[in-house]
């Protein structure tokens, strides 16, 4: 009995130092190291306490962590998640190139890394991405701005400016190429035109996704182009924190009629201010559906079957082309708001009072 006993222990060590993480927690229940960029947006904050819901729903112990935009603590505290004993990382990289260190040490250990909602860059260890459709997203808001302009039939010309997202997040470049695919041709025609020259994703970029960031950048713009009446018609921005930045200037340095302004999230304050007529639309990326698509992946990938995704040519992170599973984004507006954002119980309506 007593051999039988050492044998098997003998046996444990063996597939610990194999999987090289401890096989999870002290319960024998399986362990989720979750990843998230910062608590300063209310997104993260909402995929974070979707996923740890889900997860322990699910029955795995969940490590979850917040890294303030830093990328050297979001890399520490993967390496603490790996050190700590994690079965699977799930990581929404504050930059997408910058987690090597903390990848290779994955890979050694084996432990599969779910890149969320943001691509992993320039590594061999991620092994599955989870998000929406990121092109279709900039594609819905460039459409909303064709159909709301009427830009086939109205003879214009309309004025627009851009703010797109962070260089060093993947999605940000997807997000613009889809929104500048949908009005390019009337930028060419001359039916949309850019006051302040300025259309290339570099140029419109914001560092860190901040909303001060945009919003002196879009300070900058009004005061030098636009402090003369000229009249701004479209904002085309990338994200809600980006849009709330733009809103922000506007208030305060901008007195001819209100302009069009996109967005993505549907964060609260953004919502509050479509209901109030000052953000025309939002894209609504359901964070509730990316969290439960990536728990199933989590049981998929720790029960060796087969992992559900639908994209396998977009996602090239430079060194393979990431297996993915796309959600859809959905448009979101002072019109529909009720029936996407309170009937589906995502916000209540104190929340948006
Ligand atoms: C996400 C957006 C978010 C942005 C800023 C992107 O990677 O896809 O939903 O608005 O980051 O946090």
């Amino acid at each position: 009995m007593k051999k039988l006993v050492s044998v098997l222990l003998s046996v444990a060590m063996v597939a610990v130092l194999l999987t090289g993480c401890g096989g999870g927690s002290a319960s024998g229940a399986k362990k989720v190291g979750v990843s998230m960029p910062t608590k300063d947006l209310q997104r993260w904050n909402q995929d974070g306490a979707n996923m740890e819901k889900e997860l322990k729903a699910a029955g795995y112990e969940v490590d979850l962590q917040f890294a303030a935009n830093d990328v050297q603590q979001q890399l520490s505290q993967v390496e603490n998640m790996i050190s700590n004993g994690c079965d699977v990382l799930v990581i929404a990289a504050i930059e997408g190139s910058s987690l090597g260190e903390a990848l290779d040490m994955a890979k050694k250990a084996n432990i599969p890394v779910i890149a969320y909602d943001r691509l992993i860059m320039n590594s061999d260890a991620v092994s599955y991405y989870a998000t929406f459709d990121n092109y279709k997203v900039g594609t819905v808001q460039g459409q909303y701005v064709v159909d709301t302009l009427d830009l086939d039939n109205a003879a214009g010309p309309f004025n627009i400016e851009f703010t797109a997202g962070d260089p060093g997040d993947n999605n940000a470049g997807f997000f613009f190429n889809g929104a500048m695919d949908a009005v390019k041709k009337y930028i060419d025609e001359g039916k949309l035109n850019v006051v302040s020259g300025q259309k290339t994703f570099e140029e419109v970029a914001t560092p860190t996704w901040g909303t001060d960031v945009a919003q002196s950048r879009a300070e900058n713009i009004l005061s030098s182009f636009y402090a003369d009446g000229t009249e701004l018609d479209v904002w085309l921005c990338s994200n809600d924190s980006t849009a709330l930045g733009v809103e922000n200037a506007l208030a305060a340095n901008y007195k001819g009629k209100y302009p069009i302004i996109t967005g993505q999230d549907c964060d609260i304050e953004n919502t509050k201010n479509m209901i109030a007529g000052k953000q025309s639309m939002s894209v609504f990326k359901d964070t509730r559906t990316l969290a439960s698509q990536v728990v199933k992946m989590v049981g998929q990938i720790l029960s060796n079957q087969t992992v559900d995704v639908n994209d396998t040519t977009t996602y090239d992170n430079g060194v393979k082309v990431v297996p993915s599973f796309l959600c859809e984004p959905v448009f979101a507006d002072a019109n529909n708001y009720k029936q996407i954002l309170i009937e589906s119980g995502y916000y209540t309506e104190d929340q948006l009072k």
